[in-house]
């Protein structure tokens, strides 16, 4: 593993019971080879697989198994673990562990220290392969996932029991790799604050009914996540979602586009960058009506008389300090790189984020997107690839930015 990424970094290593226990021998060995501290933490499971002593004598420190074992509990030694770490590893993870951690339990060591940890967390599952298949363990990742995890996913082969299929653990090179860029992003937008955008607006027509669009608000999630992640302070603001708030993040919930152009532009003095991904409503009801509208008093066929909602990216751009970095989206169903060098020109951004949600995988509400980065200095096409690998892409291009 990269010693420039390890070396000095406190890694809780928490093991679980799993066959795959083996493998992660030799993951802690590369750690510590790489000069990171690595304490492991086994749940008793683990250890009716490999003995305590086997990672022990590779990490030179002792492994903790009990709550109130061999720490100091003075200290609170429960959680000073996840309070010290750089980054906590779970690794193999199994479905029970997943269970468990997606819902937050701390009756055990492995969970106390990650609810106590501000560190990110790196999850490799291993298990049969109907139990990663089964709705309940993909509910359970896709709820840490939520909330910032990086899951390692288990590769397909072979499995313990004898079957094919998916569950086996991600290679040590793959889990390698998301420690790695677990620690390297850590510090990229150190001391920055930005202010993200996600989700849809809701434009009131009455008080019970709303002009509205399908933004799931994934990307502008992940991209709060991925800027928390690098170390910005990350003001979140967003129209009614179905996701989980990020831990870490400050939530500014709104829901018209209005409120959200308040809440921008309250945010704004001192962001490092103003990251527009939500799908503002370009129209609202020219009247809200005060009560709620009766069929039997409206005709046959109505009509809505709808009036142009400010543009926030605008008013952004005219109150920005110069050194404040605005990046836009342009979803098109055409040509959404000609639109949004066009957008970039014409709005004075920084970035446009450009993606065709007719193209295979980029559709609304997907868990994937083909973008293109258009700036300055040209186009960028990324391949489809999920919004969260999409995100840090962003942030690293952002951070890049920021820093020249
Ligand atoms: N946006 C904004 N204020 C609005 C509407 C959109 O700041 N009232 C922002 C969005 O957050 C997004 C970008 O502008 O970053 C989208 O650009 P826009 O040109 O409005 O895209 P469309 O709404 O797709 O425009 P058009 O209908 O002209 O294609």
């Amino acid at each position: 593993m990269n010693a420039d990424a390890l070396r000095g970094k406190f890694v809780v290593l928490g093991v679980t019971g799993s066959i795959a226990v083996y493998k992660v021998i030799e993951l802690a060995r590369r750690m510590t080879q790489a000069g990171a501290t690595v304490q492991v933490i086994m749940t008793p499971g683990a250890t009716q697989f490999v003995q305590p002593l086997t990672f022990q004598a590779l990490t030179y420190r002792p492994v903790e198994v009990e709550m109130f074992g061999t720490f100091d509990e003075r200290a609170a030694g429960h959680v000073a673990m996840g309070q010290q770490a750089d980054v906590v590893v779970i690794a193999p993870a199994t479905a029970h562990t997943i269970a468990r951690l997606a819902h937050g339990f701390a009756d055990d060591l492995i969970g106390t220290t990650v609810l106590a940890a501000h560190a990110p967390l790196v999850i490799a599952p291993a298990m049969e392969t109907h139990m990663w298949a089964n709705p309940a363990t993909q509910a359970n990742v896709e709820a840490l996932r939520d909330r910032g995890a990086t899951i390692v996913e288990p590769e397909s082969g072979e499995l313990a029991s004898g079957l094919m299929g998916q569950g086996r653990l991600a290679s040590l090179e793959a889990i390698g790799t998301a420690i790695e860029d677990a620690l390297a992003t850590s510090t990229a937008l150190a001391g920055k604050r930005v202010i993200v955008t996600a989700g849809p607006t809701l434009e009131p027509i009455d008080p019970v009914r709303v002009v509205t669009n399908r933004s799931s608000g994934k990307m502008g999630y992940a991209i709060a996540v991925a800027a928390q992640r690098a170390g910005a302070e990350v003001t979140l603001v967003t129209g009614p979602t179905a996701l989980c708030a990020p831990v870490g993040v400050t939530l500014v919930p709104i829901e018209s586009a209005a409120e959200l152009r308040e809440a921008v532009l309250a945010a704004l003095p001192g962001a490092a960058a103003v990251v527009m991904a939500a799908a503002i409503a370009d129209y609202r009801p020219a009247k809200a009506a005060e009560h709620k509208l009766k069929k039997r008093e409206q005709a046959d066929e109505v009509s809505l008389a709808l009036v142009k909602n400010p543009d926030v990216l605008q008013a952004v751009v005219a109150k920005r300090d110069p050194r404040t970095l605005v990046v836009g989206f342009k979803a098109e169903t055409g040509d959404a790189v000609a639109e949004a060098s066009r957008m970039l020109r014409e709005k004075s951004l920084d970035l446009v984020v450009a993606n065709d949600v007719t193209a295979k995988g980029s559709e609304f509400g997907s868990d994937t997107d083909q973008v293109t980065f258009v700036s300055a200095d040209g186009a960028e096409a990324l391949p489809l690839m999920s919004k969260r690998d999409v995100a840090r892409r962003l942030v690293a291009k952002m951070a890049e930015r920021l820093a020249s």
